[in-house]
């Protein structure tokens, strides 16, 4: 079972990062989490043996993600110094049919929705465990909240949160439980409910921000949503 989890990650990472990454892909943001790596894997194959790619900076969607870029020999570069990402891959929670996403299980999400919201194309890689009809339906620990410290109690008692643990911006995550979100208004109004309270920083709720998902199946297969 964790081979075929982890072969299926590899091959959604590989099939992504192959489908994506040409000669005019110029700058790259990495996810978090443990499918990432295979991406960063890839990338770094493709950078060292292909001189046609001319990839200027990888941006960081974390701590993770940080080191991966460096550990792999590839540019790392920061989000304002460039401000638009050519393709971002990152990994999800859950997704839905819409290629709505539950993200920030690793407690990355506001990161990765900074560096998402500036890409061009954002890329989403999982394993067959992750595709869903309905948010909320395969990943039940709840939708990650990143919160201010100086209200998380506040908030808590609000939301009914679970917690809390500490994020890389120095931000508190509370697990909420708003139990299966069915159809894109469920997704939104989610998001909603909970963005507008003070002292929310960030739902991990992505709505509409992906393009394609790369899903690797038991089989070695990979099912592309687009
Ligand atoms: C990090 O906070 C998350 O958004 C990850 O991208 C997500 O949890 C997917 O992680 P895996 O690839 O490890 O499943």
């Amino acid at each position: 079972m964790a081979d075929l989890v982890e072969q299926a990650k590899k091959k959604a990472s590989y099939a992504a990062i192959d489908e994506h990454i040409n000669a005019n892909t110029h700058v790259i943001g990495i996810g978090s989490g443990s499918t990432v790596v295979y991406c960063v894997e890839r990338l770094a194959q493709r950078f060292k043996s292909e001189p046609g790619l001319k990839i200027r900076a990888c941006i960081p969607t974390s701590f993770q993600a940080n080191q991966l870029i460096l550990e792999a020999g590839l540019p790392l570069a920061e989000l304002n110094a460039h401000p638009v990402i050519d393709v971002t891959f990152d990994g999800a929670d859950e997704i839905d049919a819409s290629l709505n996403c539950i993200k920030g299980g690793g407690g990355c999400h506001l990161q990765e929705k900074l560096v998402a919201a500036a890409s061009k194309k954002f890329v989403v890689v999982a394993d067959y465990r992750k595709e869903s009809t309905a948010l909320g339906i395969q990943w039940t620990k709840g939708i990650p909240v990143e919160v201010i410290p100086m209200a998380y109690v506040t908030i808590q008692k609000k939301i009914q949160g679970l917690g809390p643990c500490v994020t890389d911006s120095g931000n508190l995550i509370l697990d909420v439980f708003l139990g299966v979100l069915t159809g894109d208004a469920a997704v939104t109004d989610a998001h909603l409910k909970l963005i507008t309270i003070p002292g929310v920083v960030e739902t991990g709720l992505f709505i509409g921000m992906a393009g394609w998902a790369y899903l690797g199946a038991a089989d070695g297969s990979v099912k592309t949503l687009t």
